[in-house]
């Protein structure tokens, strides 16, 4: 209801937002004292609800010029409201009014900063808060996209492509690591793993799924797990149960209840990421996720299917191509390309679809510094020579073409 009522009072702000730019005021150092608190405040832990209505003030009363900064931050809020709206379930209206809001103010924005850049000023104080460019251009985009407006969405990555921050338009991390090859959808273990690795994964697997079913009959199954409510998909039909986030194991589940689980994916048997997570991901039938893509480049993510065979027409898009899950089989994404799941219906072994995700640090990344950041800590010492031993192993297996030195 709180949530609501917020809302409402800054939908009716948003209608007082002029639609061209206010006309500019002689001075403009109160004005950005004022906004710079605001955008201070909007960065605190759930700072953006009260923040949000000052902020739209701002822009309305500012000299307006030159408030984009300000402006993303206002559409930034809106999508985090849409986001909640999404979650909340059953507001899907509420949520497009909102979205609908998100993408006029990027609009809006992106209209005001291209003025500010042709003026080549530099003395614009809000600089100090300005987002990077990169998330600007990817929650626009969405927005759009979910709005269905898939052309706009595009032309909108495309920015990022003509821009120099992306090399593809359906790849949209926050910041384009080097990597060697070009890339693909989806990998096969043994491009992305040594064989000791491989075989180790791969037999696993029925141990995972015997941890898995001891939880379920001890009445700990997917119901008492934790509902995802990252507001990306359109029913409250999946579940998840972390094992590790971002290196930290989580000691009550993996000691009690999937010892041999954490043990194989864990940081003395799996090169995982540092920013990144393994966790048990369940969804039933009649479940969509929407398009998206994930944040870093600088992790794989690999999925395993434990439980549930999925109906034929249930799929997972990574960019351009379509899979399927098989019990029993694994494979690896680049989770930073838009990809997108829809599971129709569970048609053997239960009513979920029950995947293992690792996610481990990205083997193809060009630099090895950048490797040793995005892996864990607690693994095995890692060696420049030997890493670049098996990055070529795994690049001659992946076919991945290796640039010429
Ligand atoms: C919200 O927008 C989506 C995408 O355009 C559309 O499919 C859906 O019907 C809309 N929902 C409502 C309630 O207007």
């Amino acid at each position: 209801m709180i949530l609501l009522t917020s809302l409402t009072l800054i939908l009716l702000l948003a209608i007082l937002i002029p639609p061209t730019s206010p006309s500019p005021s002689p001075t403009s150092s109160d004005h950005d004292i004022q906004t710079l608190k605001h955008l201070k405040q909007f960065r605190t832990p759930s700072g953006f609800r009260q923040s949000m209505p000052k902020l739209i003030a701002s822009v309305r009363k500012g000299p307006g010029k030159r408030d984009w900064v300000t402006m993303q931050y206002i559409a930034g809020g809106y999508h985090q409201m849409a986001r909640k709206l999404n979650s909340a379930g059953g507001l899907e209206e509420e949520e497009n009014q909102t979205l609908k809001l998100v993408v006029a103010t990027y609009k809006m924005a992106e209209s005001v900063y291209v003025d500010w850049l042709s003026l080549g000023e530099d003395d614009y104080p809000q600089l100090e808060y300005v987002m990077e460019r990169t998330t600007v251009l990817r929650h626009w985009g969405d927005a759009l996209k979910s709005l269905g407006m898939e052309d706009e969405a595009e032309m909108v990555w495309r920015k990022g492509v003509e821009e120099g921050l992306w090399k593809r338009e359906m790849c949209r991390p926050e910041r384009e690591v080097e990597v060697v090859g070009e890339g693909k959808w989806f990998y096969e273990l043994e491009e992305v793993f040594e064989t000791k690795v491989v075989e180790r994964i791969r037999s696993s697997i029925e141990g995972v799924r015997e941890e898995y079913v001891a939880d379920v009959e001890a009445g700990r199954g997917p119901e008492t797990w934790k509902k995802e409510e990252a507001g990306l998909h359109s029913t409250k039909s999946w579940s998840q149960l972390p094992l590790y986030v971002d290196g930290d194991r989580k000691t009550g589940v993996c000691d009690e209840r999937y010892k041999k689980t954490c043990e194989v994916f864990g940081p003395k048997n799996f090169d995982g990421a540092a920013k990144g997570q393994v966790k048990f991901s369940v969804m039933e039938g009649n479940t969509y996720v929407r398009p998206h893509a994930g944040p870093t480049m600088e992790r794989l993510r690999l999925h395993c299917s434990i439980v549930g065979a999925v109906g034929a027409d249930s799929w997972i898009r990574v960019g351009n191509e379509k899979r399927r899950w098989d019990v029993g089989g694994c494979f690896v994404f680049d989770e930073s390309c838009e990809h997108e799941v829809s599971i129709t219906e569970v048609v053997d072994g239960g009513e979920y679809r029950v995947v293992l995700i690792a996610d481990l640090a990205n083997v193809f990344l060009k630099d090895f510094d950048d490797y040793r950041e995005a892996r864990w800590e607690g693994g095995g010492r890692l060696n420049r020579r030997v890493w670049e031993e098996s990055q070529d192993k795994l690049l001659k297996r992946s076919g991945v073409e290796v640039p010429e030195l």
